[in-house]
């Protein structure tokens, strides 16, 4: 028996989504009604009757009962039919292949990405056009409005569908198609690189590592890069996705993926290590005693893309957020392709996939992709690099010291000060906006200081413009500092400070990125009086 019953509701406040989606602790997504609202204010702006939709989720803790309930109150709403991975799984980029692939009408993710997860962590919810991308402001701002005046949601009284059995179910009037998680995911990669050469690379005795964080692309990595390409068994550690991630922050950054990069600078190291995040879209990538920035990962894989088959007609262009690096901007003005700069977040890339001005985006918090879906994805990334390196036949650091012999090299580091009470950042702040009229012409630390702002963006496919994305302060030896408030955290306030320094060589090409940038940081502490404002005087995390 199924029967569909609306029940009553009422707006619960704070179902707002941010930069990716709604976040939330996860006691409070379980609460009475909370998960309902928001699926039901999905379906109310998008509209379900007859629509195809596509749901997966990166395995975190109530990832399993969320599919239950979206898919029941799916089929209330009348939509047609539910693509789901097998276990309610599939890594965002997977997820967003999906949509594309089967030309649905989009898709709902169940991630808090590289948040930890677990009864007392962090779970989400986002939804992803048909094109495959995250849902744009217009659309989530609606989703929200929505949220603020729901009195009533749909749901199915049935039995759970099991979700274990690859093939086609019914839940009600709905087809629910439960599909392998990884299987289409790993043809587009065999699509776009050399896995013949990866193959013959691994087979003449290349090792890598590759740390799933007990995360979604655990599974994604054992098919592909061990049954594949034949990476050597136990290549992939970590790669059992669990509820609670093992304990683990499954965030791939030096400071959270220690173990990687502890057996990177370690005697044993292997030739190429690699760590991807929660849902599987961010990628951290490390060579035998060299850390790669995201922003010189960028700018690598752009200038060497046209190796991998996928990419052998060149780019159409490349585009950063623009807290990233310049690194990139080099290596299109060398290519003669368009270079932009957007705010942070992927969904401002969207756009300029769309229309094809762009092929190869980033940013600096270790997200990589291309036009092949419309999410970052980290797996591609390190399969980019994998093919970068089956063709060159050099080592990480050789490609690099290559890289800025002929770019020049752009110092770059992030530095994060966590969990600052809101009101000491927001004063922090409401002061450097405050102050930056008075800043060029300053001299700070030996250098003079040229502009100011705080970034506003018109997006030139739409026009579409946002306001306050970040505020940078620029130098003119070509240093720069931004600063932003994280729009991804759960408790208190996160503050970026990004820190940029261009040395055009031949001489000075390697020094210690922390050293070469110490005069940007001592001035990024006194521009903002950070110690001041929030009593921190050194970083919680440092990339
Ligand atoms: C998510 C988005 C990224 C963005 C990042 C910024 O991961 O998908 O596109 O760069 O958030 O996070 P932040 O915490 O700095 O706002
Ligand atoms: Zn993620």
């Amino acid at each position: 028996m199924t029967q569909v019953t609306t029940v009553a509701t009422a707006p619960i406040a704070g179902q707002k989504p941010g930069t990716s989606g709604l976040r939330k602790k996860t006691p409070v997504f379980m609460g009475r009604h909370y998960l309902e609202n928001f699926v039901q204010a999905i379906f109310d702006v998008v509209g379900s009757a007859g629509k195809t939709f596509v749901l997966g989720g990166d395995g975190r803790y109530f990832n399993d009962r969320a599919a239950q309930v979206i898919l029941r109150m799916a089929a209330a709403n009348g939509a047609a039919r539910v693509i789901v991975g097998q276990g309610a799984i599939l890594s965002t980029p997977a997820a967003s292949h999906l949509i594309r692939l089967n030309k649905t009408d989009g898709g709902i993710i169940m991630s808090a990405s590289h948040n930890p997860g677990g009864p007392e962590e962090d779970f989400g919810v986002k939804f992803n056009m048909p094109n495959g991308g995250p849902a744009p402001e217009g659309v989530t701002e609606a989703m929200y409005q929505r949220t603020t005046t729901i009195t009533e949601y749909k749901v199915l009284e049935a039995q759970d569908v099991d979700l274990a059995a690859i093939g086609r179910h019914q839940l009600g009037g709905m087809i629910v198609d439960v599909v392998d998680p990884v299987a289409d995911y790993a043809t587009l990669m065999e699509s776009l690189f050399d896995f013949p050469a990866l193959r013959s690379m691994f087979a003449n005795g290349f090792r890598m590592r590759m740390d799933s964080m007990c995360a979604v692309t655990g599974p994604y990595a054992v098919e592909i890069l061990e049954n594949q390409l034949g990476a050597a068994k136990g290549t992939c550690v970590n790669a059992t996705p669990l509820p609670d991630f093992g304990g683990m922050h499954p965030d791939p950054n030096p400071t959270w993926a220690k173990a990687l990069m502890d057996e990177m600078f370690s005697d044993a190291a292997p030739d190429f290590g690699a760590a991807s995040d929660g849902d599987g879209d961010r990628n951290m990538v490390v060579g035998r005693e060299v850390y790669v920035s995201p922003s010189d990962s960028l700018a690598v894989l752009a200038a060497n893309a046209h190796l991998a088959p996928g990419y052998a007609k060149g780019l159409k262009g490349v585009a950063r957020s623009m807290p990233t690096s310049a690194a990139a901007d080099r290596v299109a003005d060398a290519l003669g392709i368009g270079k932009y700069e957007t705010p942070t977040g992927w969904k401002f890339f969207g756009n300029l996939l769309d229309a094809g001005m762009a092929t190869i985006c980033g940013e600096e918090s270790f997200g990589t992709g291309s036009d092949h879906v419309r999410e970052k994805d980290g797996l591609w990334a390190i399969l980019l690099w994998l093919n970068i390196l089956a063709v060159r036949k050099q080592s990480v650091a050789e490609i690099l010291k290559d890289h800025w012999a002929t770019y020049g090299r752009n110092y770059y580091s992030r530095h994060d000060f966590e969990a600052i009470e809101v009101a000491k950042a927001d004063a922090m702040f409401a002061a450097l906006r405050g102050s930056l009229a008075t800043l060029p012409g300053r001299v700070v630390e030996g250098m003079t200081i040229t502009a100011a702002d705080d970034l506003a963006y018109t997006d030139p496919v739409d026009g579409s413009v946002s306001q306050k994305q970040g505020v940078r302060v620029m130098f003119g030896d070509g240093s720069r500092i931004v600063y932003r408030l994280s729009g991804t955290g759960t408790e208190g306030a996160t503050l970026r400070v990004y820190l940029e320094r261009y040395a055009a060589g031949p001489s000075g090409l390697d020094l210690d990125a922390q050293e070469a940038l110490a005069p940007v940081i001592r001035a990024a502490h006194d521009l903002a009086g950070i110690a001041a404002h929030t009593g921190r005087t050194a970083p919680d995390v440092v990339t």
